[in-house]
């Protein structure tokens, strides 16, 4: 297989322990060697992420998958039949080639096989796998562009591979299986329909702000720096248009437009209603309303389906430090 010159860079940059930021179809990842211990812990470092935190780790096949884990139990094979190479993570029993770092001391091992092009050659040109979070700082909004994460984390690591607009746009959906039930841990590019489609009648967990048992689940998560409030509907959003000149608010809507507010203040995330293309659109439309005339960001929830329940989940935990709901 012959590497172009970027993909030869990253995989150097990578087997010398160093940090490289990749394109996935979901969003990009902050990608290191998952079996060294020093090149997982800069990952720690740069995003300053906790490390009671785990990781995923990136493989490029079932038969890489193998190597990695103990168990393979068959509901999640099935949903590796259906669903791998893509948007989909699975939480299986670890083998001890795995260390701690990558799974914070836990007995389980986050695993995916991401269909991005790039990535996908990036990981059969390797022989380890790769640990990857989203790129991002810990708490804000993860990057769907390569220029998303040079703006935050530029300065921190050593390379950006840059393979274009992510095609999913929202995290993975990651599934678990204690004590052999299957458990949705997140919502993401996968919708619960899907996966029950394969593997009937899932759990959903819930999030959490105390318990970091529940890796990830930290509710208060994907924030934006200006306050961001959850509208249910066109006729809530009136009751803030009293509160702030329009001029101050931005609105990130499903289908419309506000007429009150400003066009350039407002994102549609799919003016037909196609909740893939607002997952796509979320995450730089959440960002591109982070700017300095704002004040306030009004979001829309989406009907409560399909994928419009990941975008509703990502909505909700960009807004929930702003408010009291004690
Ligand atoms: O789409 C994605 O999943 C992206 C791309 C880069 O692959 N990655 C991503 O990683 O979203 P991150 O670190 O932002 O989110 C991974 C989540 C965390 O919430 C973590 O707590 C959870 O996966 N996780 C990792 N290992 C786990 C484990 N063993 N048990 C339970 N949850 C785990
Ligand atoms: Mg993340």
């Amino acid at each position: 297989m012959k590497l172009s010159e970027e993909l030869l860079l990253a995989k150097k940059l990578l087997e010398n322990n160093k940090l490289v930021a990749i394109p996935t179809e979901t969003v990009y990842g902050l990608a290191a060697n998952a079996l060294s211990t020093e090149a997982v812990a800069k990952i720690f470092q740069a995003k300053n992420r906790p490390t009671f935190d785990p990781l995923i780790v990136h493989v490029a096949s079932i038969e890489q998958v193998n190597r990695y884990v103990e168990d393979f139990p068959a509901p999640a094979q099935a949903l590796a039949e259906v669903f791998w190479a893509g948007p989909l993570t699975m939480i299986l029993s670890k083998k001890s080639i795995i260390p701690d770092l990558v799974t914070a001391g836990l007995d389980t091992v986050a695993i995916r096989i991401p269909r991005h092009p790039l990535t996908q050659k990036l990981l059969q040109s390797l022989d380890f796998p790769l640990a990857a979070p989203s790129a991002n700082p810990f708490g804000y909004v993860s990057p769907t562009t390569a220029q998303h994460v040079k703006q935050q984390l530029g300065g921190k690591i050593d390379y950006v591979l840059d393979g274009g607009a992510c095609e999913v746009g929202i995290e993975s959906t990651i599934v678990g299986f204690p004590e052999g039930k299957p458990f949705v841990y997140r919502l993401g590019g996968i919708s619960l329909e899907a996966i029950e489609r394969v593997i009937g009648k899932v759990n959903i967990q819930s999030h959490s702000s105390s318990n970091p048992q529940a890796p990830g689940m930290l509710s208060s998560h994907y924030a934006p720096s200006k306050p961001l409030y959850v509208i249910k509907n066109q006729q809530e959003a009136k009751k803030w248009l009293h509160k702030y000149p329009v001029s101050q608010i931005g609105t990130l809507m499903f289908k419309e437009y506000l007429p009150e507010i400003p066009v350039q203040n407002q994102i549609i995330l799919s003016t037909k209603g196609d909740f893939g293309e607002a997952a796509q659109h979320l995450f730089a439309g959440i960002r591109s309303l982070d700017r300095p005339n704002i004040e306030i960001i009004l979001a829309e929830l989406l009907p409560e389906k399909n994928l419009g329940r990941a975008i509703n989940d990502r909505i909700r935990r960009a807004a929930v430090v702003h408010q009291s709901f004690d």
